[in-house]
């Protein structure tokens, strides 16, 4: 049953209705045990969920939401390979690529050697580049999830990465890009990876041309050794010149894929254990996800959480803040995961929706942020739900750094929900305002894979109470259709046909 048309729906409005005067002072007045009853540990993950503008009331409601919506049921048909991605007919099985090794039956147990069959070499590989002094520098050419999820989790594992390695991410067709990696490289000691899923995407296509032209142009020959793919479209790799490739599937969304061949500038920076690794946190959240009990399953309840204060909060945005600047690509990350899988206004079978969807998914490292946006967090005019992770354990030992870091993560969601209320005027905080704190004990491999597989999953719940498809993206293909057109005209400089405001354009900037 669609959302809005379930019990649940009307009486969660009526709860918020009800409950709009909730404020989070008086709800830790009057339980002394909210902060131990919100919170709860999920694989690798401490959350605390008390600073939400929930009870247990609104949560029974939302677990109820997610019952009459059929969420449980749609779970365990992605965790059985169904082509839930009904507009693309395929199964969703990036979770498959976490999956221990001939633990599945049935029809999945020959994906699953596939996974392994594939993994195994690319891991081999990835030890061979590790061992091979030749080569100093990792190019990774790829886009969107082809680029986020590497380039993330190699930043954010920077402290397991090995010595005498440099890991590059070029994604932008803009020039100026590569242009400037390329300006401190040498062919003779440089790797690249050519990551795409489909290998048609024009900026990767565009960025794989031009390192090969440089490649040569600077005497390289030995292209088996320098180029590798990492791609579904192994044939238009072997058309392209690459003869090293490794594959992966069509039932791996590329926004899902860092843990399929698309991870293998990960797997070169911390080794083929640190892969597995990381591998093995997100298979730990993904039973997490799959056998927990809806109202002790994290990525369930910040799921709903989303429904909650998207729907009946009618908060537009949601801001993460990683307290660790290793994580500071993982803002990026999640905006990719979050609005290119739930930014859709049509269900599942392409009927319109009167209610909202994707949030708009923001935010920077602390405490960065804290000197620069929060200000509008505090006192703008919005409600902005903020999403802090921070890591017990610092990997540094420097004095003094880490406590401020824990001290000022804590205090800006103190501060969140405290405000300051006996000051008038510009030094009025309303407070009230909500946060969710995620807590890894520390920052490794296996945590971040949780840390991941938990956004992800969460992204599925709130995606599947909408009743969207979260694994496609038609919206991104007008604008790669337009920009063939506009390109074609760049040359011909026909404008014809054009509206008026992007003839103009054109022709100035032809001019
Ligand atoms: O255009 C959007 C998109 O298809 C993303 O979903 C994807 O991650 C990115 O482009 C890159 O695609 P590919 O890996 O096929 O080059």
């Amino acid at each position: 049953m669609r959302c809005d048309q379930t019990p649940a729906w009307k009486a969660l409005s009526a709860h918020a209705a009800q409950n709009t005067a909730f404020d989070l002072r008086t709800a830790f007045a009057t339980d002394a045990h909210r902060a131990d009853a919100l919170s709860q540990t999920a694989p690798h993950v401490f959350a605390d969920l008390s600073k939400n503008h929930v009870d247990a009331a609104t949560e029974a409601l939302l677990q109820e939401l997610g019952r009459q919506t059929g969420l449980a049921a749609h779970r365990d048909a992605m965790f059985r390979g169904e082509h839930i991605n009904s507009t693309e007919d395929r199964a969703v099985m990036h979770w498959l690529l976490r999956q221990p090794e001939g633990s599945l039956g049935g029809e999945l147990a020959e994906p699953l050697a596939q996974v392994h069959g594939t993994l195994g070499p690319m891991l081999d590989y990835a030890e061979t580049i590790r061992a091979d002094a030749q080569i100093t520098d990792v190019v990774n050419i790829g886009i969107g999830g082809s680029d986020l999820g590497p380039q993330m989790a190699v930043l954010a594992l920077q402290d397991f990465v090995m010595p005498g390695k440099r890991f590059h991410f070029v994604s932008n067709v803009d020039g100026h890009e590569l242009a400037g990696v390329l300006k401190g490289l040498k062919a003779q000691n440089t790797l690249f990876l050519i990551a795409s899923k489909t290998f048609t995407t024009t900026e990767t296509m565009t960025n794989a041309r031009s390192a090969q032209a440089w490649f040569q142009a600077q005497g390289g020959t030995d292209v088996a050794r320098h180029f590798a793919a990492l791609t579904t479209n192994v044939a238009a790799a072997a058309e392209f010149g690459i003869r090293t490739t490794f594959g992966f599937w069509d039932w791996v969304g590329g926004r899902y894929s860092v843990w399929s061949a698309i991870g293998l500038p990960v797997a070169i920076a911390i080794g083929a254990q640190g892969f597995r690794d990381l591998l093995a946190g997100a298979h730990a959240m993904d039973q997490h996800f799959q056998t927990a009990p809806l109202e002790e399953n994290l990525p369930v309840r910040l799921g709903l959480l989303d429904v909650w204060y998207r729907n009946f909060l009618n908060y537009t945005s949601r801001s993460i803040a990683p307290y660790h600047s290793a994580l500071r690509r993982v803002p990026a990350y999640l905006q990719q995961l979050e609005m290119e899988s739930n930014g859709k206004r049509v269900d599942r079978n392409g009927h319109a929706l009167p209610y909202g969807t994707s949030p708009v998914l923001w935010g920077e490292p602390g405490t960065n942020g804290q000197h620069a946006y929060f200000q509008m967090l505090h006192q703008g005019t919005d409600v902005v739900p903020m999403e802090f992770v921070a890591v017990k354990k610092p990997t540094h030992s420097l004095k003094d750094h880490h406590e401020l870091l824990l001290a000022n993560v804590i205090a800006q969601a103190q501060a969140l929900m405290l405000g300051q209320v006996d000051e008038g005027g510009h030094k009025h905080f309303t407070g009230n305002r909500p946060s969710t704190f995620l807590l890894l004990d520390e920052l490794t491999p296996a945590s971040l894979g949780a840390l991941i597989a938990l956004q992800e999953h969460r992204v599925f719940v709130s995606g599947s109470v909408w009743g969207i498809n979260s694994f496609d993206q038609w919206g991104v293909e007008l604008g790669k259709v337009l920009a063939k057109d506009i390109h074609a005209r760049m040359t011909s400089g026909d404008v014809s046909g054009l509206d008026a405001s992007s003839a103009a354009l054109l022709q100035r900037v032809l001019a």
